[in-house]
């Protein structure tokens, strides 16, 4: 199993007495399968992500990547792993603002240390895939909330992961750009076999996944809701 959550729970203040963000979840994705991950605001949806890609350590439970514990390491060996297996697409694309587009999708493979002519090559690409190549000399401040996402999705992409985490990374597109953005999302992992799990709330885009995740007050349910944990 590429990637396996246990009765992870999670809270944003250490000892604080609100309902925990994260109450039990557990999910087991595949290589190469394609997930959605439904349920309503404040869920748990995005801790659930940050805990999946190791950004944030549940308070209890294990994530497992290849079956090894990510949960148990140093921050520096999280953030290691997190660079050469998982790409995220940040629910508010999350550029660095003192870059252009085409840095900020280099990035990843920059800090893997490949050629900086390989760099380009795969950052352009993906960049045009995306509809933004003619952006790529632009700071994330000089396009739009819709162009930003769309960087962020190459980011996600151009090192190659094994994982794909996208929380939401089609939310301020069109319709039309949204369809073609996560066409791109869906083939680029399809042809590198990377698992891709996406947070939405549009049901034409769950529907595209292969399978759905509901997610309610904090845990995982593989129908409705009402259904059994898993
Ligand atoms: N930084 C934070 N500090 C304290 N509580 C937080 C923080 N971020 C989220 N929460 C709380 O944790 C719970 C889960 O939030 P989360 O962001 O995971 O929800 P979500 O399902 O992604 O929602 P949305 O669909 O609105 O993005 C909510 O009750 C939220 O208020
Ligand atoms: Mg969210």
């Amino acid at each position: 199993m590429l990637l396996q959550a246990h009765d992870l729970v999670y809270r944003y203040a250490a000892g604080s007495a609100g309902a925990a963000a994260l109450d039990g979840a557990s999910l087991e994705v595949q290589a190469g399968e394609q997930v959605a991950i439904v349920g309503p605001s404040g869920s748990g949806k995005t801790t659930l992500l940050y805990c999946l890609a190791g950004i944030v350590v549940p308070t209890e439970g294990e994530v497992r990547l290849d079956g090894q514990g990510l949960s148990g390491r140093s921050d520096a060996e999280r953030a290691r792993v997190r660079l050469e297996r998982f790409g995220f697409v940040f629910q508010f694309a999350e550029l660095v603002a003192e870059l252009t587009l085409r840095e900020n999708v280099e990035l990843p493979v920059r800090l893997l240390g490949h050629s900086a002519r390989q760099c380009r090559q795969r950052a352009e690409a993906l960049m045009g895939r995306l509809g933004i190549g003619e952006l790529a000399d632009r700071l994330p401040a000089q396009v739009s909330g819709g162009q930003a996402q769309r960087c962020a999705v190459a980011r996600a992409l151009v090192h190659g992961p094994a994982v794909v985490l996208a929380d939401e990374p089609t939310g301020s597109l069109d319709r039309a750009t949204g369809r073609t953005t996560l066409s791109e999302l869906l083939g680029v992992c399809a042809e590198a076999d990377a698992a891709l799990i996406v947070v939405t709330h549009d049901e034409a885009i769950a529907d595209q996944l292969g399978r759905r995740i509901h997610v309610a007050d904090g845990r995982c349910f593989q129908n409705a809701p009402s259904g059994g944990a898993i």
